[in-house]
């Protein structure tokens, strides 16, 4: 299993290229599985989340182009036979955003059968949304060894207001309303630039979508979808974790390749902490002027600050003068990584989904345990401040969506290493 060891204390100078957004790009490979025709897409980035997508299509029968090295970021994605529309057990283990497809493949084949996913590191996560709209749907559910199998002659629309919001949630429905025969009206959406850009797709497509990125989205239905090809939109998660990381290590550091209006709400969090920013039309630079305050975090859906940088800003709170408090609203279970920091010297104090951040405190380097892809991404930040060589165990956590992020990470001045492989070399060679 692949490590990294990281030797904390260099600050990150230079500029660091964002790459696509793996929470855009899954979506809209899922949007393949609703035409006949090849959907090509751009700027995929090099995670292993993408890899696992392209087997869960290949395995349903549809043909998946994925170029590998700095080169190819363009997959190609024909779904003209789809022999099996299931998504299995093994895959969706893996990848909880596997049921993705369910919405796809009920409108396109009439037919799906898919995985529950099941408990995950960082809470509960059920489906029960999903399944609840494909019923409003016109969709018939049946749950059986684990599976959720749904069938529909052809789905009709539907006025669906979701009970909680919901990325995948809105994603899968949107997908699925666009077949449908019929006005689908859908309520209490994610707002998240990641379902935009899924419309975006989709109405290069041939779908008729308004109002993706709003609350409310109508879908008029469409009898048939066609290939199209499409630029993936740049992963303000990897983005945020990358202006964190600058601020931190007290850096000049340029991030660029982004999409700043994305990143509003990280921005503002980071000037509150007094953090220096400057943003141009695709690049944030943050300069890091210690000593950074105190500043208490509240995560939201967007346009409100990301769960999926709350890991990040804490290892910042932890070098912070004061007390920070935060809140964590999104998911039941998400401080994994709390623990493992305070190994490293922080002091935290968890209170239900409330976290207090005592600081300053000095880090000092550990052997520590990636729980989870964000967690992970926090402990490479407080090992680029700590005193000494930290080794971070199962960075497959963090191989499912950051892209080359110790490479990444050394061209910008860190001393990182990896030890292991991220795919064998005989895995390279049969792609
Ligand atoms: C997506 C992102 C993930 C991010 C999360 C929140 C992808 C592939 N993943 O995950 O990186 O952390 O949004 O921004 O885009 N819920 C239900 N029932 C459902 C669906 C969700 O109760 O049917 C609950 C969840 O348990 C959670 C909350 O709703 O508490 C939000 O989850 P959701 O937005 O669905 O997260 P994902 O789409 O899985």
């Amino acid at each position: 299993m692949d490590k990294f060891v990281i030797r904390g204390g260099e600050p990150l100078l230079g500029t660091v290229h964002i790459s696509g957004a793996k929470n855009a790009a899954l979506p809209c490979m899922a949007a393949a599985l609703l035409t006949d025709q090849p959907v090509i897409l751009e700027n995929i980035p090099q995670v292993r989340d993408i890899q696992t997508t392209r087997n869960l299509l290949t395995a349903m029968g549809a043909e998946v182009e994925l170029g590998y090295g700095r080169a190819h970021h363009r997959t190609t994605i024909h779904c003209a036979n789809l022999t099996t529309p299931e998504a299995s057990y093994e895959l969706v283990k893996t990848m909880r955003a596997s049921t993705l497809v369910l919405g796809p493949l009920v409108a396109r084949c009439g037919r799906a059968r898919v995985s529950l996913p099941g408990g995950c590191a960082i809470g509960a996560r059920p489906i029960d949304l999903h399944i609840k709209g494909l019923e409003q749907l016109g969709a018939k559910i049946a749950q059986e060894h684990g599976y959720v199998e749904a069938s529909a002659t052809r789905l009709k629309g539907a006025h669906i207001v979701f009970d909680k919001i919901t990325v995948t949630g809105t994603e899968d429905l949107l997908m699925a309303a666009t077949l449908a025969e019929g006005e689908t009206v859908l309520e209490n959406c994610a707002r998240e630039p990641e379902v935009a850009d899924l419309a975006h797709l989709l109405n290069k497509m041939g779908a008729k979508i308004e109002g993706a990125g709003t609350p409310t989205i109508r879908v008029k239905g469409v009898s048939k979808l066609k290939g199209t090809k499409h630029r993936i939109i740049p992963d303000r998660i990897e983005a945020g974790t990358f202006l964190i990381a600058g601020a931190m290590t007290g850096g000049d550091l340029n991030v660029a390749s982004c999409e700043p209006a994305h990143l509003e709400a990280v921005i503002h969090k980071l000037n509150a902490v007094g953090v220096k920013t400057k943003t141009n039309s695709d690049s944030v630079r943050v300069m890091g002027d210690n000593p950074f305050t105190a500043s208490d975090l509240s995560t939201e859906e967007y346009p409100g600050f990301p769960t999926d940088c709350q890991a990040q800003f804490m290892v910042l709170a932890t070098q912070a003068e004061g007390t920070s408090t935060i809140t964590e609203n999104i998911f039941e279970n998400r401080f994994m990584h709390a623990l493992e920091l305070v190994r490293m010297g922080a002091n935290i104090k968890i209170e239900g989904h409330r976290a207090v951040v005592r600081g300053k405190t000095p880090l000092s380097a550990a052997a520590v345990l990636a729980s989870d892809l964000r967690a992970s991404a926090s402990l490479v930040l407080a090992a680029l401040v700590a005193d000494g060589e930290t080794i971070i165990d199962r960075v497959y956590h963090i191989d499912r969506g950051y892209e080359h992020i110790e490479e990444k990470l050394k061209d910008v001045g860190a001393q990182i290493k990896r030890i292991g492989e991220m795919f064998p070399k005989k895995a390279v060679a049969a792609r």
